[in-house]
C-alpha cells in the first residue's frame, strides 16, 4: 500500500533546501521501493499569501491524512508586521499542536569531518552525540491566558503563561527515558525548578517516571547551568529532556557544536510515532534566494522520517552514510566551510548526496 508524504516547503530558504531533500527522498523511494506518494502544500508566509492564513484548514486535513509530513521552514520579514494572529510561526505552532506532536527529537551529532567547523575545540566536541528531547505542544508557547494590553495609567504591558500538567510532563519524560534506554542510559532533565512552579512539578513528575526506569541514570540540571555545560563539556550529555522554550534555545546552542544550525534535523512525534520532520533552523532570510543554504539538516530529517515513521532502517542509514561520504569528499556549504574544503551551493550539495546515495 502506498504511503502519503505531505511536503510543506515554507518560506525563505525553505523551498531551496526542500528541493534537495525531495531529490534524496525520490531516489530513496525508488531505490528501496518505499511506495511513497508525495504531495505539496503551503505553510507559513507562503500560506498567508495563498490562503490568507498560515495554516489553511484544508492543509491541516491533508497533514492529518498523510502518513508523515516534511517541512522546510517558515517566517520572514515580509510577514513580521502582520496581525500576530496570522504570523507564519502561528501556522507552525498550530500544525504541531493539532497533530499532537508533543515529542520533538533534536539529535546533535558531530560528523568527524566537521570537527574544524565547530566553534569549540576539536577535543571538546570529538565524538559528540547528544539527543535533545523537547516538549513541543505545551508550556509558555501555548499557555493561556496571554495578553498584550494598555493599563489604566496608559502603560503598555504583556504577559504569557507557562503551564504544564502532570500528564504532559509524564509523557515527554517517558520519551526521554525510552530514548536513553536505546542509547547511553543517561538522561538529564533540564528545568528551572529553583524559580518556576511549573519546573518544580516537572522535576517531581520526572522523578516519579524514573521509578520505572531503574536502568537509566537520571540527573537534573538548571537550564542556565545546562547552557553553560553544553559549551564547557558537551559530551557529559546523552539524552536531555526539557520543556518547549528551554529545548528551543538549547537545541540552537547545541547545533553550533556540530558545526552549524544547518546540520540539525528533527522529528516531531505523536503518541503513535506519526510525525512531522523538519530542520531545526529557520527560513534564514539573510541568505534566502542565493542558493547557498545548507540542505543537510533537511536531508537528515528525511532520514529521521524513514527511521521513526516507517521503520526503514536501511534506507535511513544509507542517507546518513551518503551525507558522510559527501563530507568525506570535502564538499561544504558556506556555513560549514573551512580551510582546505570545497565551497558548494545548495543544489550542488543536494546533487552530491543523491550521487552518493545512488552509488551505495
Ligand atoms: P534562522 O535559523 O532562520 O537563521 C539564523 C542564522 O542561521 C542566520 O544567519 C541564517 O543564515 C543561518 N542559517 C539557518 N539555516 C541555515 C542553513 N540551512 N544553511 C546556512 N545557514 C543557515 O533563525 P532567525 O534568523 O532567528 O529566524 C528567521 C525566521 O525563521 C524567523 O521568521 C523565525 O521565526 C523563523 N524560524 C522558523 C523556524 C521553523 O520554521 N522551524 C525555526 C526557527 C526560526
Ligand atoms: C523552531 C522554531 C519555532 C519554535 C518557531 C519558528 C515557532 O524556532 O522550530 O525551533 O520556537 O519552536
Ligand atoms: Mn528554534
Amino acid at each position: 500500500m502506498s504511503k502519503q508524504i505531505l511536503i510543506l516547503p515554507g518560506d525563505g530558504i525553505g523551498p531551496e533546501i526542500m528541493a534537495e531533500a525531495v531529490k534524496v527522498l525520490r531516489l530513496a523511494n525508488d531505490k528501496y521501493a518505499l511506495g511513497f506518494e508525495l504531495s505539496f502544500d503551503e505553510l507559513g508566509g507562503a500560506a498567508v499569501d495563498k490562503y490568507g492564513v498560515p495554516l489553511a484548514d484544508e492543509t491541516l486535513e491533508r497533514a492529518r491524512a498523510a502518513d508523515a509530513v516534511l517541512l522546510g521552514a517558515v517566517g520572514g520579514p515580509k510577514w513580521d508586521k502582520i496581525d500576530p494572529a496570522i504570523r507564519p510561526e502561528r501556522g507552525l505552532l498550530k500544525i504541531r499542536s493539532q497533530l499532537g506532536l508533543f515529542a520533538n527529537l533534536r539529535p546533535a551529532i558531530l560528523y568527524p569531518q566537521l570537527a574544524d567547523a565547530s566553534s569549540l575545540k576539536p577535543e571538546v566536541v570529538a565524538g559528540l552525540d547528544i539527543l535533545i528531547v523537547r516538549e513541543l505542544t505545551g508550556g509558555i508557547y501555548f499557555g493561556q491566558p496571554r495578553e498584550s494590553k494598555v493599563l489604566d495609567n496608559g502603560e503598555r504591558m504583556a504577559y504569557d503563561t507557562l503551564p504544564y500538567s502532570e500528564s504532559e510532563i509524564r509523557r515527554i519524560a517517558k520519551v526521554g527515558f525510552d530514548m536513553a534506554r536505546v542509547r547511553g542510559n543517561k538522561l538529564c532533565s533540564v528545568d528551572k525548578a529553583n524559580v518556576l512552579a511549573s519546573s518544580q512539578l516537572w522535576r517531581t513528575v520526572v522523578e516519579e517516571v524514573a521509578k520505572d526506569y531503574p536502568d537509566v541514570a537520571l540527573s537534573h540540571m538548571y537550564v542556565d547551568n545546562a547552557a553553560m555545560q553544553l559549551v564547557r563539556a558537551p559530551k557529559q550529555f546523552d539524552v536531555v529532556v526539557t520543556d518547549n522554550m528551554f529545548g528551543d534555545i538549547l537545541s540552537d546552542e547545541a547545533s553550533m557544536l556540530t558545526g552549524s544550525i544547518g546540520m540539525l534535523p528533527s522529528a516531531s512525534l505523536d503518541a503513535n510515532n506519526k510525525g512531522m520532520y523538519e530542520p531545526c533552523h529557520g527560513s534564514a532570510p539573510d541568505i534566502a534566494g542565493q542558493g547557498i543554504a545548507n540542505p543537510l539538516a533537511t536531508i537528515l530529517s528525511v532520514s529521521m522520517m524513514l527511521r521513526y515513521s516507517f521503520n526503514q532502517t536501511q534506507a535511513a542509514d544509507a542517507i546518513e552514510q551518503a551525507v558522510s561520504r559527501v563530507l568525506d569528499q570535502g564538499l561544504r556549504t558556506g556555513d560549514i566551510h573551512s580551510a582546505g574544503t570545497t565551497k558548494v551551493g545548495t543544489a550542488a550539495m543536494g546533487d552530491a548526496v543523491v550521487e552518493a546515495l545512488r552509488s551505495l
